[in-house]
């Protein structure tokens, strides 16, 4: 044993996984040996779902029932829905979202059975229902009326129809669809060990993933997506970038949706997600947050040597769709669902209590002294 402190597990290993593989000196991320970009341009949001969940690509038969099941799953409960009308309209989204998988857990007879049957019908609940749920809370809040879904539609295409109304142009869902695909998995990020962890002391699987949605919220991690946008509305034209960016430096500021604890000479998703937002942007014909992007990129990399990382073609990209700002790391959570289950999964099936060690540095050993003697 050594007391070497290795804050935030800086460089530790602490397992085995077979789901993704971060390769940063390659620039490379794979799913179950897929590399990322190809998954993005040549499957469905759906097929790389199945991929990380079951450990290779679905046939048209797998893909069909996966699909099915999705489809049959998709409608939130009577209660839930009173639940998210009663929630202050106020709240930030991302509370729903972790207070929604929570009721889901309410709800289930199966929460406690830990068995692998029993978790892959409770990931098919959670993965089809969190959007409906997120959705219905999407409009409430807008005073508009919950939209229930469509089974006819695709996971994205019905996820726009249950926010807006409508499904937009179909390169505008492929976007959005790549967006679920990149956001899906990354190894032993900070919300899915923080599932793993909750799944260690074998708690159920709706306690892991409320957890990781709480973890994910953080601005260092996917509430990142939220503060680049709000970085963007502050700098509002591409000739303000370069001073705004210059002094926020000055102030030794963090710029969101820049750095990465793993990859420090650039995200491998980014090209690929940089690629859609130039798409969306062209379609939507506002390149207005595209060019501002292009600076600050430019800048940060010149000045400070940092790249980009997801989260910042992401944001913008939503806000370009439509969806409010603090509903973009709601969507992270509708993609993430399936990496987190994988590694809830793969955490049962072999599992170590996780339990850390710390050096204790506070007062020496000393006596208690009655209250009326302090
Ligand atoms: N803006 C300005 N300086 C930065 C940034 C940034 N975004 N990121 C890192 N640095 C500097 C940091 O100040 C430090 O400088 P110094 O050595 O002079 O103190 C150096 O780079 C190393 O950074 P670090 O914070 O020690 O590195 P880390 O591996 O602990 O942190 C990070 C990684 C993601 C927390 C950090 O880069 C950061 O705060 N980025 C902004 C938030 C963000 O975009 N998060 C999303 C992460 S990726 C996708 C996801 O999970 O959602």
């Amino acid at each position: 044993m050594t007391d070497e402190i290795k804050k935030g597990l800086l460089g530790i290993v602490v397992d085995e996984t077979t789901i993704s593989q971060v390769m940063p000196e390659i620039n490379s991320l794979t799913y179950r040996g897929y590399a990322v970009q190809d998954l993005c341009e040549m499957c469905s949001f759906e097929e790389v779902a199945y991929l990380i969940l079951n450990g290779n690509l679905p046939n048209g038969i797998q893909l069909n029932k996966f699909k099915k099941e999705e489809k049959e799953n998709r409608n939130i409960t009577t209660n839930m829905r009173e639940i998210i009308k009663h929630i202050p309209k106020k709240a930030h989204p991302m509370d729903v979202s972790r207070t929604i998988v929570s009721v889901m857990g309410l709800e289930d007879k199966d929460t406690s059975d830990n068995s692998p049957k029993a978790n892959m019908r409770k990931i098919m609940k959670i993965f089809a229902k969190t959007p409906t749920a997120i959705a219905a809370f999407f409009r409430i809040r807008k005073g508009k009326k919950i939209i229930k879904p469509k089974k006819e539609l695709s996971f994205s295409e019905n996820f726009f129809y249950m926010c807006f109304g409508k499904i937009p142009q179909k390169e505008i869902v492929k976007a959005f669809d790549v967006s679920l695909i990149l956001y899906a998995e990354h190894s032993f990020n900070v919300s899915t060990f923080t599932a793993r962890t909750i799944t260690s002391s074998l708690s159920d699987i709706y306690s892991a993933i409320t957890g990781a949605i709480a973890s994910l919220k953080g601005p260092l991690h996917g509430g990142a997506n939220e503060e680049v946008m709000n970085m963007m509305k502050k700098i509002k034209t591409p000739n303000k970038a370069k001073s705004w960016l210059i002094d926020n430096l000055n102030k030794k500021q963090v710029v969101m949706g820049f750095g990465h604890r793993v990859y420090k000479s650039g995200d491998s998703r980014v090209p690929t997600m940089k690629k859609y937002f130039l798409k969306v942007s062209k379609l939507k014909k506002d390149k207005n947050l595209y060019k501002i992007s292009e600076i600050i990129e430019k800048e940060m990399i010149e000045k400070k040597n940092i790249h980009p990382n997801l989260d910042f073609p992401t944001g913008p990209t939503y806000h370009l769709m439509g969806f409010d700002t603090d509903f973009f790391t709601p969507i992270f959570v509708i993609a993430r669902i399936t990496g987190w289950s994988a590694h809830i999964i793969e955490q049962y099936a072999s599992n170590k209590l996780i339990r850390p060690l710390s050096k204790y540095k506070g007062s020496d050993h000393r006596k208690v002294v009655l209250l009326n003697q302090r």
